[in-house]
């Protein structure tokens, strides 16, 4: 049987890289057909560095404190994903705002995981502002990359119940469990060529 092509990939990220370490391990496993190109942090000292050298992944640190302008940043990390030639970026934890012309760049082509339900709970802190709100249900949210933060198509949701002893510590544990589940799970959708993109709507065929 012949194996479709594994599907070339560029992560970004900026700290513990636990969502790209569970990417790494579906690799491995084979549940997930998708080369890892190359990871991208925009600080050396990311753990999530550390985790892709073990892995043999090439890595490249762009460190957006040496560089004068968000734009200047964009355009050198947009040169750098560019020489691996992705057919996917994924964000996983990349602790930066991205501008305008970055993002209508890769529209359709990039991908973020968010913890919280949204259009519930954009930019940081999210786990927090569920406990304070009193909500009884959080979450995940894996959607595609827009000029607006944290509000583009969304493309997968998982509900994780808020528990009545919880902190802010087990609630974000929780919702990273799940997190580790769902987003190599999107990614294998992204390699088997099931999502498309129609008019900002997302479709996911059989
Ligand atoms: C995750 O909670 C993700 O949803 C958010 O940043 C965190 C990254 O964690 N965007 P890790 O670096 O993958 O461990």
């Amino acid at each position: 049987m012949v194996k479709d092509k594994p599907l070339p990939i560029v992560v970004l990220i900026s700290g513990s890289g636990s969502n790209l370490q569970t990417i790494i391990d579906r690799i491995a496993d084979k549940t997930l057909n998708a080369e890892i190109c190359a990871v991208i942090s925009n600080k050396a000292n990311a753990f999530g560095i550390e985790r892709a050298k073990q892995a043999n992944i090439p890595t490249e640190v762009i460190e957006h404190t040496q560089y004068n302008s968000r734009e200047n940043f964009d355009a050198e990390l947009t040169r750098c994903i560019e020489k691996y030639q992705p057919e996917l970026i994924v964000l996983a934890g990349f602790m930066r705002i991205l501008s305008d012309d970055f993002v209508n760049h890769f529209y359709g082509k990039m991908i973020n995981i968010h913890p919280s339900l949204l259009p519930k709970y954009r930019g940081l802190h999210t786990h927090k502002r569920a406990l304070e709100a009193g909500d009884h249900e959080h979450g995940l949210s894996i959607h595609y990359v827009s000029a607006k933060l944290d509000g583009g198509p969304v493309i997968l949701q998982k509900k994780v119940p808020v528990l009545k002893n919880d902190t802010e510590n087990s609630l974000a544990e929780r919702v990273l469990a799940q997190e580790h589940i769902a987003y190599p799970q999107v990614i294998q959708w992204f390699s088997q060529a099931r999502l498309q993109l129609i008019d900002d709507q997302v479709i996911l065929n059989k």
